[in-house]
């Protein structure tokens, strides 16, 4: 693929595709150039300072690409240093954080449960997000800790993914909660299966379509957006292994589309 002006978007992994799979419906004509950081995956146990390299070396490399923007498909890098990473960037970044504020819109119980990575969970940007509503609705939270491993494995119906989705969704539910947050990009891969644990009376947000069209909003006041007309294409890179990235898109985005070593 050409990657004249691409759109970059990255994660630790796949989380971040189902936001590129928003990006490609809202954005037809756009080139994607994605990379997943899978040698490093899980970021949710890492700290913070080891997260800001990687976003470094990954944006170094999206721009070396000629990306016009960056999409920081991920909560925990987000939440963890998109500040810093804006600091140093000329082109327009985009993050994704826990959907915390719709949720609370949404909720009638005034619990809202949070689900997500234990870095995000422990991040100052998360607790202000949360401490800004939680005067008026409970905000609960539960860390994931094995979940990501379990997605990067494609193992979305296994027993064990099934045991892990009850210990995380049954304390929320036990203190009321009947709006769960997606607050990591991997477990948009798990919604419907998180949606039936929980049950008919919980709903389920996550933010890919909403940052996905803040990445229209950003890229239309920039005049960055690509000529309509054409069709876009997409190239998939990886700093993990070639073979099990290859089935990843494969699974995921569809079959046909080269993967490539970062
Ligand atoms: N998909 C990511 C997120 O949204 C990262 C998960 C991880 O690597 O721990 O937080």
């Amino acid at each position: 693929m050409p990657h004249s002006h691409p759109i970059g978007i990255f994660d630790s992994g796949i989380g971040g595709l189902s936001v590129a799979a928003k990006v490609r419906e809202l954005l037809p004509a756009d080139d994607i150039l994605y990379v997943a950081d899978s040698r490093h995956a899980p970021y949710g146990d890492k700290s913070d300072d080891f997260i800001l390299e990687r976003m470094n070396t990954v944006t170094d490399f999206l721009l070396g690409q000629g990306a016009k923007a960056v999409v920081v498909a991920c909560n925990t890098a987000t939440t963890s240093a998109i500040a810093q990473l804006r600091a140093t960037c000329s082109v327009p970044i985009i993050g994704v954080e826990p959907g915390v504020k719709p949720a609370v819109l949404a909720t009638r119980s005034r619990v809202v449960g949070v689900l997500a990575t234990p870095r995000t969970l422990q991040t100052h940007s998360f607790s202000a997000l949360a401490a800004r509503f939680s005067s008026t609705v409970s905000i609960e939270v539960q860390p994931c800790p094995d979940l990501v491993g379990q997605i990067e494995a494609l193992r979305f119906d296994d027993h064990e993914t099934l045991v892990l989705l009850n210990r995380y969704i049954a304390p929320l539910l036990e203190k009321g909660a009947d709006t769960i947050v997606l607050g990591c990009t991997h477990y948009n891969y798990l919604a419907e299966r998180i949606a039936q644990v929980a049950g008919p009376g919980v709903q389920i947000v996550s933010t890919e379509s909403a940052v996905a069209r803040e990445v229209v909003r950003r890229l239309a006041c920039e005049g960055l957006l690509a000529e309509s007309g054409k069709s876009g294409d997409e190239a998939f890179y990886t700093s993990g292994e070639l073979a099990v990235f290859g089935r990843q898109i494969d699974r995921l985005w569809g079959p046909g589309k080269a993967v490539y070593p970062l």
